[in-house]
């Protein structure tokens, strides 16, 4: 969930790790705090709050400390107050440790160590495995032995980090489940739980593996499992640049993010669309090709807004391959004992690459004997590398907790792989050729979608009062109703509800009336005739209906209070552009309410935890 960083070099070391959290506060932001060696002893400053709260805490100027590790909370063990912050330590308080994910099994290792004589001044479960450290180490007196032996007895996830004034010019890290990054600088060395902290050090990285821990001195640094036995890693390249983690001029991440679609969604095809042949190359699923060509059924697990990309995916899938896809919630699909095996191919998509209930999703599946591709946008995250194969989104980091570029970037790829799909199958060439031109109009066709911007912000000024909306969208627009609905609420707070259109007939009718904004995707298809039947239905109603529609629709303008336009392109496409004029909805229904629009409250931008 949220934000770790360490550092050992030359440089001082406070403003470093305090910089380094503000390039992950996206990630998780309830509390903060950093711990460092100054004479020969730990010390420790948090509280509950923005990172900029712990700036100001920090005495920059007096501390010349080059080594400590840093943390940005995201609770699930005790509230976000000063207490429950990272860092944590031992009972003597040489010991310091911070920790992404959750220790599973606290609650009978402090039982277990209260026993032992052993106290607690938290309610979290990091201070247990912080205590659990220092009891091993009063035992073996080696700081990576009891960290090791702590670790090994321990369930549940974890990104640690820790800092001790036993063995002082020392740091050690460990994952298992929750994201650990070393960046190797010139005679200094970042631990991070995300490359962001660290591409403004060096772009020279090893992502570590689950059960592998780093130890890391002012001479270098060694890899090994959690079991003692040595791990030889490759360097390798951290693949964005820092300017793609800065706002460059815009005033969110998120407004950003939404304006480089047109860039992000031709990066996602960049180089994979082959029009003359109607067809596409993933280099990525080279090794796969015989079991997609033969595929009985695909299954994609995935949550939040990659869950809405898997259900367009669904759409495009079938319609193009006729092949059966079921789409899971990742978090269900884990624990419901799947009926799945070696003749499925599952899909894991997802943004981060690091979503706990996704990942564990995927294990599961593997576990199973099915295929398992990835499709995901962070290189080298946990996802990516726990697949056999599968498709990067190349969106490049999407900073703004509310997902944009990736969405319509896993849109773009899942309408790649269902073409590709297709094609093996009984698409011809001659339809192939059709999508891949759409395909690559789609960059030109998003840009046109922001000369909208003025109608949008009318919407909003007149809107901005409403306490609840409904999204209604039929066939592949029934996900974008799912995917406007959470946009809106996961920025403004707004309550929102997304419905397949006809669906609305058996219950939420009830809701309707001159108070209730509906939001109609009313692109033209097949089944438009049937969606301007819905709207009529709520026009009875005195509902205010706002519809996006394809250019050139008169008839939509005779029942909606308000049009949205976006240009004509295939059904199975509509999603990748008629997403762009929600995602400005919600962002400018947030900024008028005063909301945090890049770190909604609540939230965070990975979902390591469960
Ligand atoms: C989307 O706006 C949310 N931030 C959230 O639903 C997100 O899509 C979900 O947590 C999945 O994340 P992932 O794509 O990184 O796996
Ligand atoms: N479980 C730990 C806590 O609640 C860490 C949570 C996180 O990943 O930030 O403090």
């Amino acid at each position: 969930m949220c934000g770790i960083v360490g550092y050992i070099g030359h440089q001082k070391a406070s403003h470093l790790l305090v910089n380094g959290l503000k390039r992950m506060e996206y990630r998780g932001y309830d509390s903060a705090g950093i711990s460092f060696l100054e004479n020969g002893k730990i010390n420790i400053l948090k509280q509950k709050g923005k990172v900029e709260n712990l700036d100001r805490l920090v005495p920059h100027d007096l501390i010349n400390t080059t080594i400590g590790i840093a943390h940005t909370r995201w609770a699930t063990h005790g509230f976000p107050n000063d207490v429950n912050a990272h860092p944590h330590t031992d009972n003597t308080g040489n010991i310091s440790v911070v920790h992404n994910g959750i220790i599973e099994n606290y609650t009978a290792i402090r039982t277990k160590l209260k026993q032992d004589g052993y106290s607690f001044f938290t309610d979290t479960d990091t201070e247990v495995l912080a205590v659990f450290i220092g009891a091993f180490y009063e035992k073996v007196n080696n700081l990576e032995e009891a960290v090791r032996m702590a670790l090994s007895e321990v369930d549940g996830t974890y990104g640690i980090a820790v800092l001790s004034s036993y063995e002082p010019d020392k740091i050690i890290a460990a994952r298992m489940g929750s994201p650990m990054v070393l960046g190797i600088g010139e005679n200094e060395y970042i631990i991070a739980s995300d490359a962001a902290a660290i591409i403004a050090h060096t772009n020279k990285v090893i992502y570590l593996d689950d059960g592998e821990m780093v130890i890391v001195t002012r001479e270098g640094f060694i890899t090994k499992t959690v079991l003692n036995e040595e791990t030889k890693r490759q360097i390798e390249a951290i693949e964005f640049d820092i300017q793609q983690i800065e706002k460059s001029g815009f005033d969110h991440f998120m407004l950003k993010e939404i304006y480089e679609q047109p860039e992000t969604v031709k990066n996602a095809f960049r180089g994979r669309l082959l029009i003359e042949k109607g067809n596409v190359k993933l280099g990525g699923l080279n090794s796969v090709i015989e079991k997609l060509r033969t595929a009985k059924r695909i299954i994609i697990i995935a949550c939040g807004t990659s869950w809405h990309a898997a259900l367009v995916a669904e759409y495009m899938i079938e319609q193009l391959a006729h092949i059966p896809v079921e789409v899971e919630y990742a978090s269900e699909f884990r624990y419901r004992n799947p009926v799945i095996g070696p003749e499925d191919v599952v899909f894991a998509i997802s943004q981060s690459g690091e979503t706990a209930d996704t990942l564990a999703a995927v294990k599961e599946a593997k576990q199973k004997g099915a295929t398992v591709l990835g499709f995901v946008n962070v290189v080298g995250s946990s996802i990516a590398r726990e697949t056999e194969a599968g498709t990067y989104l190349h969106a490049g980091p999407e900073i703004g907790v509310a997902s944009t570029k990736a969405f319509t970037s896993q849109l773009t790829v899942m309408a790649l792989v269902a073409l590709m799909l297709g094609r093996m199958r009984t698409l011809s060439q001659l339809d192939g050729k059709r999508i891949a031109l759409e395909i690559s109009e789609l960059p030109e066709k998003i840009t046109k979608v922001f000369d909208q911007l003025k109608q949008i912000k009318e919407i909003v000024d007149e809107y901005a009062h409403a306490k609840n909306f409904l999204y209604l969208g039929r066939g592949f627009n029934f996900p974008l109703a799912l995917e406007g609905a959470l946009k809106l609420k996961e920025i403004s707070y707004i309550h929102a509800e997304g419905y397949p259109a006809a669906e609305m007939k058996h219950g939420p009718i009830a809701l309707i009336d001159e108070n209730m904004p509906v939001v109609f995707i009313a692109t033209q298809d097949e089944i438009y005739d049937k969606v301007l039947s819905n709207i009529e239905e709520v026009k009875a109603r005195k509902g205010k209906i706002i519809a996006i529609a394809n250019e050139g629709d008169e008839r939509i303008k005779l029942v909606a209070n308000h049009v949205i336009y976006i240009p004509n392109t295939l059904p199975m496409l509509n999603p990748i552009l008629a997403v762009v004029p929600l995602q400005l909805m919600a962002y400018f229904m947030a900024l008028k309410l005063g909301c945090n629009v890049d770190q909604p409250r609540n939230l965070a931008k990975s979902v390591t935890v469960e």
